[in-house]
C-alpha cells in the first residue's frame, strides 16, 4: 500500500503510511503502528512481578507493528510508582515469560522498556527508606505516587536524592547489565533503553541539572556518557539491531528546566546512537499537539536529529490525532508512530485504523489499577 509523494523532488521516493510494513534492521514488523510504552501499575506485591494479567494484555495488542512494553525498574532503587513491575529477580523474569510467550504465540514482536527513575522517587520505594539517586543532589518539584496503609494511591512529593558518587557508576552500569540478562532470559525480542521524561538517564543528560565536575556531567560528552554506556551493554547483550533509544527533545517535565546547549546535546545523542545502528530511537514530543512542531522541540530538530542518527525513527505524543500522525509519517519526518492513550483503549488499533473503524476513547481514571478493569476489558471492535 505504498503510496508517492506529489511533491516533485521527492516524486521517486515511496512514502510509507501507517498499514505499510517495516523492518528494524531486520526485525519485520507488519505495520507502523507501534504500542508506546505504558505504565500500568499492575504488578504483583510483594516483589513487583508481572502475572496472567499482563500476559492477557500484552497479547491482545500482538497485531501492534512493535510492543514496546511499560517502563520497568531494572533494580529495586530504579522503583518510584507502586507496582511497577521489576526485571532483576527470577520471579520477575518468570512473570514478563508468560507475557512474551503469549505475544509470540500471537504472533507478535515485544520490546521492554528499561527503566530507573532517579530522583523521580520516594523514600517509601526504596530499600530501608534511603534517599533516592541522582545525578546531583537537587530536589524535584515532580510528583510520584504511594500506597496510603489504606492501600489507596496518593501522589507526593518526590522525595530529596543524594547524588550518586563517582565510584558507583559501575554498580549503576552493573544493574542495567544485569537487567539486560534478565530481559534475554524473559524472551523479549529487543530492549528500548528509558533516557526520556526526567527519569535517570534524563537527569544526567540534563544541562540545567547535571553540573557535576566529574566525568559523568558537566560537557555534553559527560553528560552523555550515561545514555551511551547503557547503550553499548544493551548492544552487547542484544546486538545493536534489537536495541532502541527513547528520547524526549527539549521535555522539560519534573522539573527538568530546558538548557541553551538541549539541543545540541539532542543532535549529538542521536548522531552517537545512529554510529551504533540501533533498531531505531524513538522520539516523544512532550509540545504536541498544543504547538504542533512550533517549539522547543522544532520540526527542524527534529529532521537534525533524524538525519544524524539515519536509522528508524519513532514518533509519539499525537494523542488521538491519528491523521496528524499519519501526515508527519508521508512528510518523511518519521518511520512509525508510537500511540500510547489510543492503545490503552483500542486492543485492535491498528486494524481500527486500516479499516477506518472508529476508536474508542480512553478512561484516565483506569489507567493505574489493581485488576483487569480498565486493562483487558476494553473490546476489539475488528
Ligand atoms: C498511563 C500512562 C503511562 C505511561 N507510561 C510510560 C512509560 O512507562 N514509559 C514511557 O516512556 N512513557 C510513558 N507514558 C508516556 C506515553 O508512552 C506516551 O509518550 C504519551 O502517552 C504520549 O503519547 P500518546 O499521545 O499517544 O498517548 C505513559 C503515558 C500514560 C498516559
Amino acid at each position: 500500500m505504498l503510496r508517492f509523494a506529489r511533491d516533485a523532488y521527492f516524486s521517486e521516493l515511496p512514502m510509507p503510511t501507517l498499514h505499510d510494513p517495516i523492518s528494524l534492521r531486520g526485525l519485520a514488523c507488519p505495520n507502523r503502528v507501534f504500542m508506546a510504552p505504558l505504565t500500568r501499575q499492575r504488578a504483583r506485591a510483594p516483589g513487583d512481578v508481572p502475572h496472567e494479567l499482563h500476559a492477557e494484555h500484552y497479547a491482545q495488542r500482538a497485531s501492534f507493528g512493535l510492543i514496546i512494553a511499560e517502563a520497568t525498574q531494572i533494580s529495586p532503587e530504579g522503583k518510584g510508582y507502586p507496582n511497577t513491575p521489576g526485571i532483576y529477580s527470577p520471579e520477575q523474569v518468570a512473570g514478563w515469560k508468560l507475557v512474551t510467550e503469549r505475544v509470540h504465540a500471537a504472533h507478535g514482536r515485544i520490546f521492554l522498556q528499561l527503566w530507573h527513575v532517579g530522583r523521580v522517587s520516594h523514600v517509601h520505594h526504596q530499600l530501608d527508606g534511603q534517599a533516592p539517586v541522582s545525578s546531583m543532589a537537587v530536589r524535584s518539584t515532580g510528583q510520584v505516587s504511594v500506597r496510603q496503609a489504606d492501600g489507596r494511591r496518593e501522589r507526593v512529593q518526590a522525595s530529596e536524592p543524594r547524588a550518586l558518587a563517582t565510584a558507583e557508576m559501575p554498580r549503576i552500569l552493573e544493574d542495567y547489565a544485569h537487567a539486560m540478562r534478565c530481559a534475554k532470559q524473559a524472551g523479549f525480542d529487543g530492549i528500548e533503553i528509558h533516557g526520556a521524561n526526567s527519569y535517570l538517564i534524563n537527569q544526567f543528560l540534563s544541562g540545567s541539572l547535571n553540573t557535576r565536575d566529574d566525568a559523568w556531567g558537566g560537557a555534553i560528552e559527560n553528560r552523555l556518557r550515561l545514555l551511551l554506556e547503557v547503550t553499548d551493554l544493551g548492544v552487547a547483550e542484544f546486538g545493536a539491531s534489537r536495541v532502541g533509544v527513547r528520547l524526549s527533545p527539549m521535555g522539560s517535565v519534573k522539573d527538568l528546566p530546558v538548557h541553551h546547549d538541549d539541543e545540541e546535546l539532542m543532535r549529538r545523542a542521536a548522531q552517537a546512537l545512529g554510529a551504533r545502528g540501533l533498531s531505531y530511537l524513538h522520539l516523544y514530543n512532550h509540545y504536541w499537539p498544543t504547538e504542533k512542531w512550533q517549539g522547543p522541540f522544532t520540526e527542524q530538530l527534529a529532521r537534525e536529529m533524524k538525519e544524524r542518527f539515519a536509522g528508524p525513527i519513532v514518533l509519539n505524543g499525537y494523542g488521538a490525532d491519528t491523521a496528524s500522525a499519519e501526515q508527519d509519517l508521508e512528510g518523511g519526518l518519521g518511520d512509525a508512530i508510537a500511540f500510547g492513550k489510543l492503545a490503552i483503549s483500542n486492543p485492535d488499533l491498528p486494524e481500527r485504523l486500516a479499516a477506518g473503524v472508529a476508536l474508542a476513547p480512553w478512561d484516565a481514571a483506569t489507567f493505574t489499577g489493581d485488576d483487569a478493569v480498565g486493562y483487558n476489558d476494553y473490546p476489539r471492535a475488528t
